[in-house]
Parts: C-alpha cells; structure tokens; sequence
C-alpha cells in the first residue's frame, strides 16, 4: 500500500478543465466505449501501416508479385490464463495460484562483489556496503538475457526510495541539538541505497541466483556521475561548478517505472525527485511548478554541507539556493539535473547512464515505446505522477530501422532515437477522440499566443515541460502511472492510479474523489497528432455500486493500479500500490492479469472489463504486509515471472517467498524481487 513517497501537494493550479462536468452517478458504459472505428481497424492502420489490411481483409499473394508481403501478425493473442484467479490475502507472506513457487531474488543488500560485507540483519552495512550491494526498495525492472539464454541474464532494478528505520541499525542519527544529520556515513549510505542495481542472475536447478563478482554487476546510485544528452544539454541550466559545461549530472534519485528500448538498452524514470532539493530563496517558475523543496530536502542530505570531510560538494549540491555570483559558485543549478528519463546499457559496465531530455522533465513514472514499424517514427510514452498532472508522449526524428535491433553501439542508438524529436502532450476529447499537443516554439497556446511567447528555447520548454503543458490545455489526469503498449494490437493502456482530490471530471476522469484508480487505453490514429481512447477498466471495491462500473467480484477487485507490463504472448499485468481501505481490509496489494485482445464482441471490437467478461481479468498475486507490487520481467521462455515487493513491513523470512513470517516475531524487512514459477517448470500464466 501506499507509503509516503509520493508528494500530496496539487503543483499543477492551471485549472485545465475544459470538459469539466459533474459527475452523473447513472454514467452511461456507451460513454466509456470508443466511437468511430472499430479498434480493431484502427489498429490494423495505426500498428501495421497497411492502409486498408485489418485482421479479416488480409493480402493474398499473387502469382505475379514479385515480393511476397510481408506477413500480418495475428491481431489478437492466442493464449488464455492457464490460472484460477486468487483470494485476497492479508498476510506476511506472498500467495501464488496452486501448481506455482515463489523464491526470493536479489533483496536489498545482497553484494554485488566481495568489496560489500554480507547483508547484515542488525542494519550495521557501511555506506561502501551499499554502493556495491543491491539498492532499498525495488521499483521497475527488466530482464536482459545474455547470449540469448532464458536461464542467464541481466536483471535491471529500481530503487525508487528508502525506508530509513530499515537502512540503519536505530533509523537516521540526528544531532540533540539542531535536529539535524551529523552522521556522513548514514547519509552517503542512504545515496547509494537510491539508483539502480544491474546484476547477473542465473538459473540454477529450478532457482535463480546472483552471480557474485560478475562483471556487468554495478550500481549506478544517486551519487554516480551521468551524461545529459538531448536539447537542454550543454545549456545554461545545467551549467553547475561540477559540470561547468551543463554535460553533466549527479545522480538518478527516486527511480520509480521504467522502460527498455528495442536496442537492448534499459530505461529508469526519474520520479519524485523534486524534494530532494531545496531552496531557501525565490522559487523559479519551473521550480514552482515540479515543487523543489522550500524547507528542507527530504532526507536531509544537505544538513552536511560544508562538513569537513565532505568531498566535491557531496551534500551541499542537495541545497539549489542561489547564494554566490552564478551558476559556477553555487548548486542552483544541480536539480535542473534531474527529472528525466535515463539509458543504462546494461551489457556495457563501463559505459555512463545518460539523460535523455527531449523527453520531458517531469516526475516521470515509466517509459514505454510503442508498436514497431519499419520506417515510421519510434514512439515513447510516459505518465507524470502527481494529481491533475498528464500523458506524454515522445516521436523520435529517426524513423525506425529492424538493423537497430543489434547494434554495435546501444547508447549511439540511443542518441539517435531519443535525442531528437518532438515531445507531445493528450488532450482527451469528450468524444472518444484525442489530441496530442506537440511543445514546440511554434505550437499555439490557450489564449492565443504561441509557446515562443512564454520560452525562449526548446530547452526551456523542456526544463518546465509541465508549464509549457499548461499553456496548451492537456487534460489533467488522476495520477498518470505505468504505460503498457499491447504487442498484437498497438493499444496503449495508462494505470491513473488515483486522486483523492478530484472534485470536478472530465471525461478521461470521470469519477468524483477517484479513490480506486481507472486503467485507460488509447489507439493512435492516421497522424502524429490524433488518438482515440476510452477506458479498459475502473479499479473499485466490489460493494461499492456507484464506483464499481466495471462489474469487479472478490476475485478481482483491486484499487489504485500502478504497475503496468504486457509480456510478449499478449498477457497484461496489473500491479496495485493501493491505500483505500475498502480495498485494504479484504487484501494487500496485488498483481492481476488480463489478455485484453481476445476481449473482443461479435464484431471482433475490443472490448471493456464489464459485466460480461470480468472473470477474464483475475488476481494471481498477493504481496505481504504493508508492500507495494511493482515491476515486472519476464524470462525470454516464459517460465519465470520476476515481480518486486517494496516497503514490506515483516518479511522475508526465509528464501521461499511463500512463507510467513512467525505471529510475534519482528524481523528487518527487506524490498525484495520475487520469481514466480510453476513447479513443473512449464509457462508462467497460461
Ligand atoms: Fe513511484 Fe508513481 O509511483
Ligand atoms: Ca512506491
Ligand atoms: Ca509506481
Ligand atoms: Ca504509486
């Protein structure tokens, strides 16, 4: 369930709601249902390109063609859940379907190499421990096989935040006096428990293990030294006495979804970073709007600054105050270094993260690349997790290239597809329509102006991404999270997780004080700029008639979807990082799963989670106690599902993921990655 990571504070005040309505309680389904083409046909133009060719008008060859045409994926997924779905569970321990075993991978503090000592249980690791052990609190993830094995690979993690009372033997030391940090140690420590984890992991007898010492093992932590790449590279806003050229940055904080991309690089999101900084003067605009600190950072990593044993500024970077001539005296500078989406090549150890900018900057939960098409532009989508906040998505320059796939140089290709493009913004119509908004210079704003008018460069564009939203009128979201993109159709689905604080919808979000969360999906049409959209399910306790619009049962019934991954036979899966207590007091959070592409009526349209299908969507996971379920990776084979559980409150107690921690007893909980196998060994899901 939800911990306190995530920031309350409403930053967007644009009060962007053009379709704002009240919420009629008797809301037709039709509403929610797309109008115009079928899905089915949108798919078939927007997924393949071959205008006209959908799932039943396929091509046939000729004798007198000359080059047979290349082959029409299946439109729908041929796989069905192989699983009943599960009770909810209230418990120390995870709960799997029947047939199924669930160990333990790579828990917080698990070396890396022999610099780290072995995790120990009374909190005592040093700060060195931790920059070569797996980092706290397990987010986003992927799985990278090497020489194409199913059975070893590379596992990328997330480490999204920390949990303080675990990561120190008595939780943070403060000074008596001042209430402040004074303990170097417990702060580099904290660092570098943030960041990510590359470890290889092989399967060994029906177990996966951490090989110790391999050489693509790495962290790269809130203290590593990252390229920035893209527009607001080399700018004036990144000019900092580290980086005087704006090259540069320090760290990747609050790692939350992620991404990979379809050159074998992986993607971490950059989320609520914004109040690990603070600033004590006057806010910029940009600052004002993302919400940088005002008091004090949030860990108080700053209260070191100036400490003699302090090297390069370490701590004083956190505190963004202008106090000396410029941008080379001071760290006024050091978060516009943030909030971005950053490329880890994970089979090169040497080679630097980078942040890519031309995707937005903003409190990124994932990053998701769309259906592939040879020829056409590369999309990416991303969700900015904050109430009232929006959808994105990014259209690279570079048209796609199938030679991409294996290249020689992951980061070049990298650079190719993400450092040039054009970053756009939804607007959900009342129609089933949507708009993508492009920010640009030249794109005309609400009240008739042109962004030019309010930024001087991309750049600036890009470092206030949000602002710039803003001006354009995208539509205020409840808490965009994960994007999924299903790999037969090309839907794009969106986990809006929840907002408390909804008092007036729209129709993307049309329920009042959304406290359970909706999953919305989209098509992208003829051009760049058009969509069309409705809602795949609305998350709802099932006792709740006013909110249950999507018919859930106790065995479905989930509230504040989070997670969000499509494995490649069509199956999506739903994690939860639920706090409404409708749905808290019948179950911890959870993962279900769906194959919403033979969801489809008469007329072979998708359709809805609803009264007529609801036992498709089913529960095959429960966390323990007080954890969220996040991140999702899957083996090349299909046999191993990889998800993590993070900010446990009592558990794990042994390697078998299963087992419950004894009544009474009260161990140092650890974030943890969990493989979900079936115990003949056979296909996970189906
Ligand atoms: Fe870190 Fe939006 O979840
Ligand atoms: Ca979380
Ligand atoms: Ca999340
Ligand atoms: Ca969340």
């Amino acid at each position: 369930m939800s911990k306190a990571t995530f920031d309350p504070t409403r930053y967007n005040n644009s009060n962007n709601t053009s379709f704002a309505e009240v919420l009629d309680k008797h809301l037709s389904r039709r509403h929610f249902v797309k109008s115009g083409l079928g899905l089915g046909a949108l798919t078939a133009f927007g997924g393949f390109g071959l205008a006209g060719c959908n799932s039943d008008d396929k091509t046939t060859p000729t004798p007198t063609d000359p080059v047979p045409p290349t082959p029409v994926p299946p439109a729908r997924s041929s796989v069905s859940l192989g699983f009943n779905s599960i009770p909810g569970s209230l418990t120390d321990a995870v709960t799997i379907p029947e047939g199924y075993k669930a160990q333990i991978l790579a828990p917080w503090g698990t070396p890396l190499n022999d610099k780290a000592a072995p995790w120990k249980a009374d909190g005592s690791n040093t700060a060195e421990d931790q920059a070569n052990s797996v980092g706290q609190n397990h987010d986003g993830m992927h799985f990278f096989p090497l020489n194409d094995a199913a059975d070893d690979g590379l596992l990328c993690i997330n480490h999204e935040y920390i949990e303080q009372d675990a990561l120190h033997p008595m939780g943070p030391t403060l000074d008596a006096d001042t209430g402040l940090r004074n303990v170097i140690d417990e702060v580099r420590k904290e660092i570098n428990a943030h960041g990510i984890t590359v470890v290889r992991i092989r399967l060994v007898e029906g177990n996966w293990t951490v090989v110790t010492n391999d050489s693509h093992n790495r962290r790269i932590t809130g203290a590593s030294t990252l390229d920035i790449a893209g527009p607001v590279a080399y700018s004036e806003h990144l000019v900092t006495p580290f980086s005087p050229d704006g090259s540069q940055a320090r760290g990747t904080l609050n790692n939350c979804g992620n991404g990979y991309t379809p050159w074998g690089t992986y993607l971490t999101c950059e989320e609520n970073w914004p109040e690990y900084f603070v600033n004590k003067g006057e806010l910029t605009e940009s600052q004002k709007r993302i919400g940088i600190g005002t008091s004090k950072t949030r860990y108080g990593w700053a209260d070191l600054a100036g400490n003699e044993e302090e090297r390069v500024d370490e701590f004083a970077r956190f505190d963004v105050t202008a106090t000396g001539a410029g941008a080379l005296y001071d760290y006024r500078n050091e978060a516009n270094g943030h909030g971005y989406i950053v490329e880890i090549d994970p089979y090169s150890p040497n080679a630097r993260g980078v942040k890519r900018t031309a995707l937005g900057r903003f409190r990124h939960e994932g990053c998701t690349f769309g259906k592939l098409e040879e020829g056409k532009s590369l999309v990416f989508y991303s969700g900015h997790d904050s109430r009232f906040e929006y959808l994105y998505k990014f259209v690279s320059k570079a048209s796609w290239s199938e030679a991409d796939a294996k290249p020689a140089n992951r980061l070049a290709t990298g650079a190719k597809y993400m450092d040039d493009g054009v970053l756009y913004v939804a607007r959900f119509n009342e129609d089933g329509s949507g708009t993508w908004l492009a920010l640009e210079p030249g794109s005309s704003t609400q009240d008739g102006k042109t962004l030019a008018d309010y930024f001087a460069t991309q750049a600036d564009i890009l470092l206030n991404t949000p602002g710039a939203a803003d001006l354009l009128g995208a539509t205020p979201m409840d808490r965009p999270e994960w994007c999924a993109v299903d790999p037969f159709t090309g839907s794009a689905y969106l986990t809006l997780t929840n907002n408390s604080k909804r008092t007036e919808t729209n129709p993307a979000n049309p329920r009042l004080k959304n406290n359970f969360g909706h999953i919305i999906r989209w098509d992208e049409g003829a051009s760049d700029t058009e969509f069309n959209w409705d809602i795949f399910v609305f998350g709802a306790p099932t006792d709740n008639v006013d909110y249950n619009l999507s018919n859930l049962s106790e065995f479905n019934q989930f509230a504040s979807p989070d997670g969000l991954s499509f494995d490649k036979r069509g199956i999506l899966w739903i994690q939860t990082d639920n706090g409404a207590s409708e749905v808290t007091s019948y179950t911890n959070d959870q993962m279900l799963a769906v194959v919403p592409s033979t969801l489809t009526d008469g007329d072979g349209k998708q359709q809805t989670i609803g009264e007529a299908n609801q036992t498709e969507l089913r529960r095959f996971f429960v966390g323990p106690n007080g954890c969220e379920v996040t991140g999702f990776a899957i083996s090349p084979d299909y046999r191993s599902v990889f998800a993590n559980i993070q900010h446990p409150d009592n558990w794990p107690v042994s390697n078998d993921a299963t087992e419950a921690t004894p009544a009474g007893e009260r161990i140092r909980p650890r974030a943890a990655t969990v493989v979900i196998r079936k115990l003949d060994g056979t296909e996970v899901g189906v």
